[in-house]
Order: C-alpha cells, then structure tokens, then sequence
C-alpha cells in the first residue's frame, strides 16, 4: 500500500482552499491519506470548515489525529466533528481501522521527555495529573494497536515517539515535542512497519524507534524543507 502523510497544516481563517491541490496530488500518488495534527491553528471551526472543504477533495481514504493547535480553542470534539462529516476518520479515542489488509491505531500522544529524562508521577498533584493524562494518550495508542490483526500497521501520531527526528530542534524544548513511551508501546507490537508524526516543525524526517519501525516526521515546514514533493510517500 502507498501511504502519503503530511502534519501541521495549521489552517487559519484567512485561508482560500490552502490544501486543494495537496489533498488531489496526494490522492494520485498514493492508496491511503495520514494526517498527523495541527490540522487547523487555534482548533476554531471556521478553520476546521476550511480545511474539511479541501478533504472533500481527496480521493484516496484519510485517516488522522488531532494536534495541540486543535485543542486550543477548547474545543477538539468539533474539529473531529467537522472533519468526520468531510469523510476523515479522526483516532482519539483508542480506535483502530483497517484497509486493504493493513491497520491503522494513532492518538494525539503528548509530551513528557525522552529516556532517563522523561516526567515521572511524583511530587506536587498537578505534576501527577499531567503524567496521568500523558499516560492515558499512550494506552489509546495500545489499545488500538492491540485491536489489530493484520500482520501490516501503521502508527499515526501528532507528538514524537523518539528524539532522532527532532534533530535541528533546540535541545531545551525536546521534552515538550514528545515522550519515550510512545516509542516502547510501539516496539511491543512486530506488525508495525512505520510510525509517522508532526509537531517539530524544525526536525528531522526520518528516524527509527529503537526496535528499528521507521518513523517520519512530516511536519509540513519539515517537508518543504527537503524541497522534493510536499508530503511523505512510502509503502508498507
Ligand atoms: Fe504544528
Ligand atoms: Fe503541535
């Protein structure tokens, strides 16, 4: 299967059509569109409205998470409404597909840091309400992971789940662009054949987690900045 992936579209209001000609090259190229979040800037309807317009225009299925930027207006059950109702299948809730005889699991995932540096649940509450909710994120991950019986998947996630395709990133802010825990749930299942990402806008595009599943960041600034095609293409 030909998988195209792109993140962060971060569509604002301003915008006519931004993604048209994205979503048709993507449905040429490839069997199945991923989304990796920051689908709009501040999660506002009208952007959502914008950017479900432009999916009306893919042919190939889309499937997608939502990003931090969809949860800032307080409202992410209406980005994932509208974009539903444009034909998208947002995974948030532990959810799993399956197309063609491959699965697809995904989830927002969260920060928290990477290896010996990851946030622990210790000390003062709201550290350990924080934790929990980072935990909670990974289990939907799990879950829908665990749902899948095909011997191909493919992970779909907005935050990193390894800190080699945040290189180019500044070093102070690597425990905010995503968590180890993705990575290690990831590595417990051997059907997983790639993982994909966004949120670092100034990473890397290609990593492996540490069981060596390929993992890209397809950030859009992150695919523009490899000057090829605007959007990730692989097979699995
Ligand atoms: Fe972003
Ligand atoms: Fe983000």
């Amino acid at each position: 299967m030909r998988i195209a992936a792109i993140g962060d579209l971060h569509v604002n209001e301003s915008m006519t059509q931004p993604y048209r000609d994205l979503f048709t090259g993507m449905s040429a190229a490839a069997d199945m569109i991923l989304l990796c979040g920051d689908l709009t800037n501040y999660g506002k309807s009208n952007e959502a409205e914008i950017l479900a317009a432009d999916i009306a225009a893919a042919t190939a299925p889309v499937i997608g998470v939502l990003g931090n930027h969809d949860h800032e207006s307080g409202h992410p059950e209406t980005v994932k409404a509208i974009l539903t109702n444009a034909g998208a299948r947002i995974l948030d809730a532990g959810e799993a597909l399956e197309h063609d005889g491959v699965g697809f699991a995904g989830c927002m995932g969260s920060m928290g840091g990477f290896g010996r540096g990851m946030l622990s649940a210790f000390g003062e509450s709201s550290v350990k309400t924080f934790v929990q909710a980072c935990l909670e994120e990974t289990m939907k991950l799990e879950t829908g992971l665990r749902m899948l019986r095909t011997d191909r998947a493919v992970a779909i996630l907005h935050y990193a789940p390894i800190t080699e395709t945040l290189t180019g990133e500044p070093t102070e802010i690597l425990p905010f662009l995503g968590n180890s825990r993705l990575g290690e749930t990831i590595d417990r299942f051997d059907n997983v054949k790639a993982v994909v990402h966004g949120h670092a806008h100034r990473g890397s595009h290609r990593g492996a987690t540490p069981g060596g599943v390929p993992v890209y960041n397809v950030a859009r600034p992150v695919m523009a900045a490899l000057g090829g095609r605007p959007f990730a293409l692989f097979e699995v």
